[in-house]
């Protein structure tokens, strides 16, 4: 198959099955927001929880925080947003179409014209807004391109409150803008999307043996959800490419259909954040050792994902197409802990009391498993339909079932079928579904 063809391929399904839905679309859409449909939104869910669970819940070292989007716009001036946060920009002088200048070279991409770029102008990439009825330069505040500033301008009230010693880290999981100047790949480079940041702090000194820690702990956390190592690899960015607030820096990388690209990114910011809200704030950000009796403004090691990226590297890591008698059967292998739907119910046909046990079972499993029950058209479409949404298991009522109290359960990835008793299914699906 190829590339092109897999993002098509894959669009295509998001929509189909309810993953993701072009933002607006009744009016045309909104170019590169993206909505969530129903099994996007568990499938989304599913990913955070795993994320908050590894990295807030088994950690007794890491706090979480929900802080807000909005923030006081001094913090975008300490942090170096307001100065640094740009990309360069290029317009195009003869259809006006605007580029990241390091994405194109002479040659308009659109009109085909060449050598008519304008000198790259840099062009800040944070949302701006007002606060309250009075628009002006005083109201005017951001919405945050990043979730870790919330973190900074929290750190002591999370330490006072949670009597965290150092090292230890603060999580969140949150919405981010950037008005990106070239948006695409689906869900890859968007206007909004949601993050999730841990931010560690720890004594200088021993920010190179956490920086490392960290690096290994997060690509062992991507392939426990199921992506192959082989399509995964890290990048350490040169000089040129660190961001501003960071001495050193790995990317995660994913090979995309579109090529290797990150979607997380593990960063050394020293103590460049903390000293500079220490410096414009004027608040104390030290952190007393009370084992040396000394005061230091931490150091920080960032891990830092996207959530949309995310799915699209599980999504299209999972998808693939078989040949199953004669037909295509395409299927997104995700692990059951992932999948949207764990569990979908099927009477065999529409008659002979089947359909009503097959709503009992569902009923049944509802308060244990995210299911799904589905009584029309044919059994074969029907699983179909189940393998392009990831659900692992399929239990079917047959006319065996109203003999001896036993259905099917497919596999979705092996196709076996085994015969379980309805007594053993929920034991039998616990186990399966892990
Ligand atoms: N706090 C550090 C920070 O924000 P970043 O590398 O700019 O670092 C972190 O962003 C992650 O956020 C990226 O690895 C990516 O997964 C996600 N991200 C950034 N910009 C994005 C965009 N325009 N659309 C979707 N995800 C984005």
């Amino acid at each position: 198959m190829a590339n092109s063809d897999l993002m098509e391929k894959l669009v295509s399904l998001c929509k189909r099955r309810g993953l993701v839905y072009q933002s607006s679309e009744v009016y045309g859409g909104l170019g590169s927001v993206w909505d969530y449909g129903p099994l996007g939104v568990e499938f989304k869910r599913n990913i955070k929880e795993l994320w908050w669970r590894d990295m807030v819940t088994n950690r007794p070292d890491i706090e979480g925080l929900d802080a807000g989007i909005l923030m006081h716009p001094a913090v975008w001036e300490a942090s170096g947003h307001v100065e640094g946060f740009t990309d360069p920009l290029v317009e195009c002088k003869s259809c006006h179409r605007r580029f990241r200048a390091d994405e194109v070279k002479d040659q308009c991409p659109i009109c085909g014209v060449k050598g008519q770029f304008t000198p790259p102008r840099l062009f800040n990439l944070m949302f701006r807004t007002f606060m309250g009825p009075v628009e002006g330069e005083a109201a005017q505040i951001y919405l945050r391109p990043e979730t870790a500033q919330g973190i900074y301008v929290n750190f002591q009230n999370v330490l006072n409150s949670s009597r965290q010693k150092i090292p230890f880290g603060i999580a969140q999981i949150g919405k981010a803008f950037r008005n990106e100047i070239t948006p695409g790949n689906f869900i890859f480079r968007t206007r909004e999307f949601e993050q999730m940041e841990m931010q560690y702090f720890v004594k200088p000194g021993t920010d190179q043996e956490w920086f490392d820690y960290w690096r290994h702990e997060r690509l062992e956390w991507v392939k426990s959800l199921g992506v192959r190592a082989e399509k995964l690899r890290l990048h350490q960015h040169t000089r040129e490419e660190l961001a501003h607030y960071a001495y050193d820096a790995y990317d995660i990388e994913y090979e995309f259909p579109f090529g290797w690209q990150e979607f997380e990114g593990i960063h050394n910011r020293t103590d460049f954040d903390l000293s500079r809200h220490q410096e414009r704030s004027g608040k104390k950000l030290e952190y007393f050792d009370p084992a040396t009796n000394e005061s230091y403004v931490p150091y920080i090691i960032e891990t830092s994902g996207g959530v949309d990226r995310q799915m699209l590297v599980v999504l299209a890591d999972a998808y693939r197409e078989e040949e199953v008698e004669g037909e295509t059967r395409v299927v997104l292998g995700l692990k059951p802990e992932l999948a949207p739907i764990k569990v979908a119910v099927f009477p065999l046909v529409k008659k002979d009391g089947m359909p009503e046990v097959a709503r009992k079972i569902a009923d049944d499993l509802r308060s244990r498993f995210p299911i799904f029950h589905d009584e029309s058209g044919s059994i074969g479409r029907r699983y179909r339909r189940q393998d392009e949404a990831g659900t692992p298991f399929c239990v079917t009522v047959d006319g065996q079932t109203l003999e001896d109290d036993t259905v099917t359960v497919r596999d979705r990835d092996t196709l076996k079928q085994d015969r379980v008793a309805t007594s053993k299914l929920v034991e039998y699906l616990s186990e399966a579904i892990g």
